[in-house]
């Protein structure tokens, strides 16, 4: 008899779900996870942390910019950093307690300390062996550096370190203008440091909707990050306080530097699989390093499955989250699915980024006749109350049948507005649905009522 129906390797947030819906169909369930608190790196160095100071500094741009406008005067707050990073200790806190807690409320076992497959059916951390009928394998992934930069955590950094420093600096060079470049630079540049962000593609964030990216981009400039695109960044050279940059124009050709006091290495994740031994028992790996898995996320191995992101797709919580979720259906003998059409992407920055479902690139890729139905935050009058009125709602339908095919949104609360256009994809509704559907006012979803509009007769307030 195994000790366990399923043992789940991580205990982030696809690990941990998984785990929460497995005992909740009756499976005897235990995490393994090898830090000291759960939450994995979206609760302890990740999603959560950098949340608590993009709103911290939030406030204080918002203090510094736009209170007097509103006839709030007064002395500007200053930036007291280490209680900063006490606060933003305290939100992991809470958070990672909450997960043991839930563990702890669902009967699931917690095992500490770094697991790893020995046999099939067996996990084995430290000294002890546990058993199970099924292991699920969610070991999520591990800041990727580039080669000929050496990260020391301290003045060349990846996210782990940038929420981390010991004091904010007065200049630093991101390295990669995706999510994690334009947050974390979105911080500094709030509290004062000067950031400079080294793109090796011609524009910011790939993958996003082109359009969306450009206004993204002047917003971003017009908060003070400096941009250099078509820049591909060669080394870094670092002493205890500086560092030295060199990229090559991509363009024009040439070799430039950049000094700054601390360097963000921001150029993606790589799936995390070191010491797991998956591999030694013939466990098979994609050409990216992801644990293969058919659509049902088993591996190759019977009773090994792999979920989150140490397999294909986006490395967004999220979609950990579902296939978390997903997987316990099928090793409870149900059926799980997760709909990869429709799985929201999000930028925490000021304005929010919000999107789902295909870009206008892809469509015209795939060859998808489309209708685009836009709509400005400045024709919103509850943006403009909050003086929030830059970006726009793009909602992307069909041609011919109307049916949503994508959505994409810049401005106030559009992370959370995106979920609108999230169910009615699921429910295969056109724009038209939600156009006719009635929209409280004064909020900003109203913009996304207007956007639906848009792809028929007409915005009201265009
Ligand atoms: P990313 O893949 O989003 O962006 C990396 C950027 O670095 C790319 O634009 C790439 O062209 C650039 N780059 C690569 N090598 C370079 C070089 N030598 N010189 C200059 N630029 C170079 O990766 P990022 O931002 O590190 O995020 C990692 C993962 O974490 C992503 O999958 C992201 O979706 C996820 N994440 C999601 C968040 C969210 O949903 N809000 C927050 C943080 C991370």
């Amino acid at each position: 008899m195994a000790d366990y129906d399923v043992i789940i390797i991580g205990g982030g947030p696809g690990g941990y779900v998984c785990a929460i819906r497995c005992a909740q169909l009756g499976l005897k369930t235990a995490v393994v996870e090898g830090r000291e608190t759960l939450g994995g790196t979206c609760l302890n160095v990740g999603c959560i942390p950098s949340k608590a100071l993009l709103h911290a500094s939030h406030m204080l741009h918002e203090a510094e910019h736009n209170f007097a406008a509103m006839g709030l005067k007064g002395k500007s707050p200053s930036v007291d950093w280490k209680q900063m990073l006490a606060y933003k200790q305290d939100t992991i806190d809470q958070n990672t307690g909450g997960v043991a807690f839930l563990l702890k409320k669902n009967k699931v076992d917690h095992i500490q300390g770094w697991g790893k497959i020995t046999a099939k059916g067996e996990v084995t951390v430290g000294d002890e062996k546990h058993t199970a009928k099924n292991i699920v394998i969610a070991t999520g992934s591990e800041p990727s550096t580039l080669k000929g930069v050496d990260v020391d955590e301290k003045v060349v950094v990846t996210s782990t370190g940038a929420l981390e420093l010991n004091k904010v600096p007065k200049t630093m060079a991101v390295i990669g203008a995706g999510v994690i470049g334009l947050e974390l630079g979105s911080v500094y540049a709030r509290l004062g440091t000067e950031v400079t962000v080294i793109e090796y593609l011609d524009h910011i964030t790939p993958g996003m909707d082109k359009d969306t990216g450009k206004t993204f981009q002047r917003t971003l400039k017009k908060q003070g990050l400096t941009f250099i695109l078509n820049a591909a960044v060669q080394s870094v050279e670092a002493s205890k306080t500086k560092a030295k940059l060199t990229y090559e124009d991509r363009k024009k050709g040439g070799e430039h530097t950049l000094d700054a006091d601390v360097v963000l290495v921001a150029t993606g994740r790589r799936p995390f699989t070191d010491n797991l031994g998956f591999t030694d028992l013939g466990g098979e790996m994609t050409d990216r390093g992801q644990v293969k898995t058919d659509d049902h996320w088993k591996t190759n191995i019977d009773g090994i499955y792999a979920i989150g992101d140490v397999i294909e797709g986006p490395m967004l919580a999220h979609k950990a989250e579902d296939e978390g979720m997903a997987v316990a259906e099928v090793l409870a003998g149900n059926h799980g699915h997760v709909n990869y059409g429709v799985i929201p992407g999000v930028i925490y920055t000021t304005p929010e980024v919000a999107s789902v479902g295909k870009t206008e690139e892809q469509l015209k890729d795939e060859g998808i006749a489309y209708k685009a139905g836009k709509f400005s935050f400045k024709g919103n009058g509850r943006a403009k109350a909050v003086h929030q009125s830059d970006g726009f709602v793009k909602i992307l339908a069909d041609a011919e049948t109307d049916r949503i095919l994508g959505c994409h949104l810049i401005g106030p609360a559009a992370g959370d507005m995106i979920h609108e256009i999230c169910v009615a994809m699921e429910f295969g509704a056109s724009a038209q649905d939600i156009a006719l559907t009635c929209h409280a006012h004064p909020t900003f979803s109203e913009a996304v009522r207007e956007a639906a509009l848009a792809c028929g007769d007409g915005a009201i307030h265009a």
